[in-house]
């Protein structure tokens, strides 16, 4: 199989430094590009295949983390990565076989090498690169945050860019314009304290409610009367695009001194309206304010209901919202091997030698925060 690869894509000459030579697509050739994502508490591997411009969805195995984080409110990051070695093969195995793939019909492999928790994160970036090795394909490396929006394209979005893609997770909740290509985010606002899903995993914790908070609260909101108390929305100037969520949390906190004993759907109903309505109004704002006709939603809190709703609702018509369905929002392979389908068309996947050097650099998320170029 290195023989045929090594045919047709690796440049003749003594000059090969280890970087993915140029190649182009042919028409009607199928590629199988794996994604491996461990950056926090899901390994999650998947298989995308790639035709023409065609992307495909074929399989996912994801393990969850749940049980071990849950007494402790949050993920500790050491427990994390001991759980991601254990899993990560099998995931990987299981995903091959729900598509019916052998590791020899893989084309590539996609990893998040960041940003996330450094220990999880090498888990997954060491797998890949020595599956990479072993099957001589090219490991690509992927970027968490711009996987969650590329999401999308397992759907078969067609988006007019320049978009606005927002991003809510468990750690972030940021706006960035977005050009065609995928590679270019600027930033136009952030979270200035806790990010939204964060502001749901406290606001659980609070309750009582089990981690991640999101979809406990969302559960018993169904039921609740999202009028039935008035929590603060830190809607900041209009001229600002930033979000902030640390004030409702204490809100939270002061309440359930007041009232011990609440109807538990009403605040929760209460409580993630505060949420929704800070993000559907800055968000319009921002789409209104940059006129973009584009808007991808993304991330952990995007698989929110009620936010699906309400943005739909409020948004102005002409603007075209791309959501990923809600099993693609929260953390899974197959949006890092979707944004890996990308990098491949794009030839930027590494092999040889250059596989040992792929840096796993959280750090590389504050450049991307600061909206400068970054990779
Ligand atoms: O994107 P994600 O899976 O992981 C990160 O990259 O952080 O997002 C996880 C976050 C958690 O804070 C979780 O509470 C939140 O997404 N979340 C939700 C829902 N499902 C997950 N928040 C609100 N409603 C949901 N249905
Ligand atoms: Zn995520």
């Amino acid at each position: 199989m290195w023989a045929t690869w090594q045919a047709l894509y690796l440049p003749k000459g003594p000059h090969f430094n280890g970087l993915l030579p140029d190649f182009s697509i042919t028409k009607g050739m199928a590629f199988h590009v794996l994604g491996i994502e461990s950056s926090c508490d899901e390994t999650s591997a998947a298989v995308v295949r790639l035709e023409g411009e065609s992307m495909q969805f074929l399989a996912e195995s994801t393990a969850r983390q749940e049980e071990v984080h849950e007494r402790f409110g949050g993920v500790v990051p050491e427990l994390a990565s001991r759980k991601h070695l254990e899993s990560l093969l099998p995931v990987v195995q299981a995903a091959l076989s729900k598509a019916h793939l052998e590791y020899s019909q893989l084309s590539a492999i996609a990893v998040t090498n960041r940003p996330g928790l450094i220990g999880s994160l090498m888990v997954g970036v060491n797998a890949a690169k020595t599956l990479g090795y072993l099957l001589k394909i090219p490991v690509i490396p992927i970027n968490h945050l711009e996987a969650h929006l590329a999401a999308v394209l397992l759907e078969g979005a067609k988006i007019q860019f320049p978009c606005l893609g927002l991003i809510i997770s468990g750690g972030h909740t940021s706006l960035y314009e977005i050009e065609s290509g995928w590679t270019q985010f600027r930033a136009i606002g952030h979270t200035r304290d806790d990010a939204a899903g964060e502001a749901f995993d406290k606001g659980a914790r609070l309750l009582g409610l089990p981690y991640p908070g999101g979809p406990a609260v969302s559960r018993f909101a169904e039921t609740g009367n999202p009028k039935a108390f008035d929590f603060p929305r830190a809607l900041l100037a209009k001229s600002e695009n930033d979000f902030s969520f640390s004030g409702l949390k204490t809100a939270l906190s002061y309440f359930l001194k007041d009232h011990p004993n609440p109807n538990l759907p009403d605040v929760c109903a209460s409580f993630q309206e505060a949420i929704v309505d800070a993000l559907v109004t800055k968000t319009v704002q921002a789409v209104l304010k940059t006129g973009r006709n584009d808007l991808i939603v993304a991330g952990g809190v995007a698989a929110n209901q009620r936010l699906r709703e309400k943005l739909q609702k409020v948004l102005p018509k002409h603007v075209k919202l791309h959501i990923p369905s809600p099993q693609f929002c929260t953390d899974n392979g197959a949006m890092i091997a979707a944004l890996g389908c990308v990098r491949w068309q794009q030839n930027a996947g590494v092999i040889g030698d250059a596989l040992f050097q792929i840096p796993v650099a959280p750090s590389t998320e504050a450049k991307l925060s600061r909206g400068k170029q970054h990779g």
